[in-house]
């Protein structure tokens, strides 16, 4: 195990990962099945015919322009398992709440929500994210840690370009968000290395000598810049795309982990917030989610220095189109963000649309309607895992998550599942991600990632059941 990561070390920097990943969805210029349908359904296929401008041009939004449906199936196309995003109903309703949040922010406002930004973001808004979060998390979120971010993607930018250089060093999970993944090894050109792992997930014993090598070939020197010599990239609650949560015992050994040989690791913690977690009775609102990582580095230890960041968003909770996240981070990686040229110049971000936000949390509108959401994905997940444990061929592994966007599905080693996307997607008009886009290491090959929110139930279900029908018959051949 251990050879196979040190042979990493010896790969020309930065192109350790093979990025196989999003040859799928990331061709601009093909045009697919699915979108060809929707554009012929629609009586608008004149405009596949108007070159690529008039192709961009016409698109509403980004799955749509790689050719997939528009989240319900009225314009015929596929139905695709494949994004992590919320549907249609769920957009109308960011209509309303964004309405009221603008006329309760107008009536006080004098204009400086349209300025420049401070560095940290809206103050007001801040407040109330830390109000927010305390309350969902059932756990303190101190105010003077929070950064506001145009979303998860630019936290992560931000954190991986400023404080680190091309080739450094990024561990990773196999398998893990595909455009992390591409973003740190194609578009930063860093070192991307799979932290190892055995049975429950990371190899902690194993992890610790694959860190002690890599520090000794390193020459870094923390300064104020560059405080960490490496970053461990995570999704420790209701993974994308497993689903799983980290223990609480990996999550005191791997903060000690990083304390011990000074790295940071970076929470993408997106999907925290839609926690399925059943109270003691069934209708009682779904318990806060496992406590995110970013508590367990506490400030009362003696050795505490600042080894976690919590990447948060508004994508999954309210709607992507809004550009916005926060992160919970130690004070020396805000410094950094804040002193940085690409701050200085644009002041917060998203100054607009935090400044409405933050009316909308002070209504309580966010939260009446993450209640509405985790109580309806609930509802998907149940009855989507229902029909998967129900229809699929024997020996085929479905893992329910306690929370997150995501079921995954583990098939017999023999099955692959690319092949069977295929099939999928040509005779029974639905899709899914095949395990192996996950990984930097062509694993997984027989495994899926399906999501639940993007449809309403019955088209979900409905998919279920068409892939455990090609299953059967792909499992059988
Ligand atoms: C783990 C993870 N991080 C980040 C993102 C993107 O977040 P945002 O829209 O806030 O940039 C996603 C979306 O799929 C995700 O799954």
């Amino acid at each position: 195990m251990l050879s196979q990561f040190m042979l990493r070390i010896l790969q020309p920097r930065g192109r350790a990962v093979s990025l196989r990943l999003l040859n799928r969805y990331w061709k601009i210029d093909s045009i697919s099945r699915g979108h060809r349908q929707s554009a012929v359904a629609s009586g608008n296929a004149e405009r596949l015919r108007s070159g690529r401008e008039g192709r961009l041009a016409f698109f509403n939004h980004l799955f749509e322009e790689f050719g997939f449906g528009i989240g319900d199936t009225s314009d015929g196309s596929i139905i695709t398992l494949d994004f992590g995003a919320p549907g249609k109903p769920e957009l109308e309703g960011c209509i309303d709440i964004l309405n009221k949040a603008t006329q309760h922010r107008m009536k006080t406002e004098n204009g400086y929500m349209f300025q420049y930004g401070c560095r940290r973001g809206d103050y007001k808004f801040r407040l109330q994210m830390s109000k927010f979060l305390t309350e969902e998390y059932d756990d303190e979120v101190d105010c003077g840690e929070l950064l506001v971010t145009c979303g998860a993607t630019n936290g992560l930018y931000m954190v991986a370009s400023m404080l680190f250089n091309r080739g450094d060093t990024v561990f990773i999970e196999d398998p893990s968000y595909f455009i992390a993944l591409e973003m740190f090894g194609k578009d930063l050109g860093m070192n991307v290395v799979p932290v190892p792992r055995n049975g429950e997930g990371i190899n902690i014993e194993e992890f610790d000598k694959v860190l002690s090598e890599y520090q000794r070939a390193s020459s870094h020197h923390p300064t104020e810049q560059r405080p960490y010599w490496s970053m461990v990239y995570l999704i420790p609650t209701f993974n994308n795309p497993k689903g799983t949560c980290l223990s609480t015992e990996k999550c005191e050994q791997i903060v000690k982990l990083a304390r011990k040989y000074n790295i940071l690791l970076f929470c993408d913690d997106v999907y925290n917030l839609l926690s399925y977690i059943p109270g003691e009775k069934p209708e009682d609102k779904p318990l806060p989610p496992p406590r995110r990582l970013f508590a367990y580095d506490k400030k009362t230890d003696p050795d505490y220095v600042g080894n976690v960041i919590s990447n948060g968003s508004f994508s999954k909770i309210l709607g992507p189109g809004l550009r916005i996240g926060w992160m919970e981070a130690p004070l020396k990686v805000l410094d950094v963000i804040e002193n940085s040229a690409f701050t200085m110049s644009a002041g917060g971000w998203n100054n607009y649309t935090s400044a409405i936000l933050a009316s909308a949390l002070e209504l309580g509108l966010v939260s009446k309607h993450l209640l509405e959401k985790r109580k309806k994905y609930r509802d998907n997940l149940d009855s989507m895992y229902q029909v998967f444990m129900d229809d699929m061929p024997p020996g085929v592994k479905i893992f329910k998550p306690q929370g997150g966007f995501f079921i995954w599905i583990e098939f017999p080693e023999d099955i692959d599942t690319e092949k069977l996307r295929d099939v999928c997607e040509k005779e029974y008009s639905v899709s899914f991600v095949p395990g192996k886009s996950f990984s930097t290491t062509g694993s997984f090959g027989n495994c899926a990632r399906v999501a639940i929110t993007y449809y309403e139930r019955d088209v979900l279900v409905t998919a279920a059941k068409k892939i455990c029908a090609a299953a059967k018959t792909f499992c059988k051949n």
